[in-house]
């Protein structure tokens, strides 16, 4: 299909070329997204040449069957027309690399190795909460270290490293922070350097950590590098953004809060609902392998289209006249923040038993959490970033 015969929507351009969350639609990005689902499930970005699929059905689809649409030609727009000598990420393949790789991994997060960490979870927690005042900004003094010290504990590297995988994990998101190519290339190679050290210990004094189960497993070692940057970033930003994200919508809504702190039942739902709401990884992409229709429209062979979670996650026609609301009791509520099918998310149960402790501990220690001033937001078109925001808490 040529390009003349697509029927382009600008909107996209505003969504995704300059930024989520940047430009003009900062304040507002869900409007956008409400009009793109009201112009079709498909439409195509002529600036970025690509289709974007904005509808939770077409999403979904677009996601369970790698055999017409794969992660191997890229993820991320910036990708498109990339080859690399081997994946980047697990993320990058389709089967049957991809059931290889995910098989080595899979066992570090089986439910007892989850459950062996929910101790060590409250731990963490705890002691950040316990350094805390009645004013903080939620992202610098709990969101960014919490989940840093998590993914610490889960790849058996020491807790106080956990500056130095911020810095790592920032450079590898792209539009996460403002360093040049050439300081992100420069800072990404030291990560690599540190990490293929930590992997060498392992393989001499094995513990029962991810590092030691990928030292085992006779990886090359870009094999390995890929696996330990995609851990340390994957399992950070999006938990960051989803617990900042979800507990800024509890600081608005007082009787939500309060109504959590009477029911501690709610708990899960409530993690889904700021799943859902937060929706911290804002697209991936895939590519057609063969001509295929999705949502009516043909996607000729080797075509690119991003699936919106963003989008699909407030798509009425799922979650009903309520989508724009934040609902702590939402019920069902089948988001799609962890993607859909082969490449499910495979930390989405520690992150949602994380989400689950920290809103457990907050709700023991504060009878209300109030926000003051405006949230600031990160410019990517990636992950729905909070940057900073000031909450003031009044303790139980
Ligand atoms: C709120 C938290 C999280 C969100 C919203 C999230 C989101 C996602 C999404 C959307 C995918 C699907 C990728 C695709 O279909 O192409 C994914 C995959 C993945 N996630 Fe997460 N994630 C979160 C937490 C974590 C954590 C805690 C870890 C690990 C420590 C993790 C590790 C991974 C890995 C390794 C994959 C690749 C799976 C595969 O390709 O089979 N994620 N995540």
């Amino acid at each position: 299909m040529t390009a003349s015969t697509r029927r382009h929507e600008p909107l996209t351009e505003a969504v995704l070329a300059d930024g989520f969350f940047a430009g003009e639609i900062v304040e507002e990005p869900w409007q956008h997204l409400a009009q793109l689902r009201a112009a079709g499930p498909v439409s195509w970005n002529e600036g970025g040449g690509y289709w974007v699929a904005s509808h939770h059905r077409e999403v979904q689809q677009a996601s369970v069957d790698p055999t017409r649409f794969c992660s191997g030609q890229g993820i991320l727009t910036f990708e498109i027309g990339h080859t690399y000598p081997s994946p980047p990420t697990m993320m990058h393949t389709d089967p049957p690399d991809h059931t290889r790789y995910r098989a080595l991994v899979a066992p570090a997060f089986r439910p007892s190795a989850m459950k062996a960490l929910h101790p060590h979870l409250v731990g963490h927690a705890r002691r950040l909460l316990d350094s805390l005042g009645d004013t903080i900004d939620i992202v610098h003094d709990f969101t960014v270290p919490f989940p840093l010290l998590v993914i610490c504990e889960l790849l058996g590297v020491p807790a106080d490293e956990w500056e130095k995988f911020y810095l790592w994990s920032e450079v590898s998101v792209p539009g996460a922070s403002d360093h040049t190519p050439e300081q992100r290339l420069a800072i990404q190679g030291e990560m690599i350097g540190y990490l293929l050290g930590v992997v060498a210990q392992k393989k001499m004094h094995p513990g029962d950590d991810v590092f030691s189960l990928l030292a085992a497993a006779g990886l090359t070692d870009f094999e390995i590098a890929m696996f330990a940057v995609q851990l340390l970033t994957a399992g950070n930003e999006t938990v960051r953004n989803t617990m900042s994200s979800g507990i800024i919508e509890l600081a608005r809504d007082p009787d939500q809060w309060q109504r959590l702190r009477a029911d501690r039942s709610l708990i899960p739902l409530a993690a889904e609902e700021m799943l859902r709401w937060s929706s911290s990884v804002i697209y991936f992409m895939r590519t057609a392998v063969e001509d295929t229709d999705l949502g009516g429209t043909t996607i000729a062979a080797g075509d690119h289209v991003v699936l919106l979670y963003a989008s699909a996650n407030r798509d009425e026609a799922v979650f009903g006249p309520t989508a724009a609301q934040f609902d702590i009791a939402r019920s069902p509520n089948p988001h799609l923040a962890f993607g859909f099918g082969a490449h499910y998310c495979i930390g989405a149960s520690l992150a949602r038993q994380e989400i689950g402790v920290v809103l457990n501990e907050m709700l023991d220690r504060y009878s209300s959490i109030e926000l003051v001033g405006d949230v600031q937001r990160t410019r990517s078109s990636i992950i729905a970033g909070i940057q900073k925001a000031t909450l003031a808490l009044t303790p139980s």
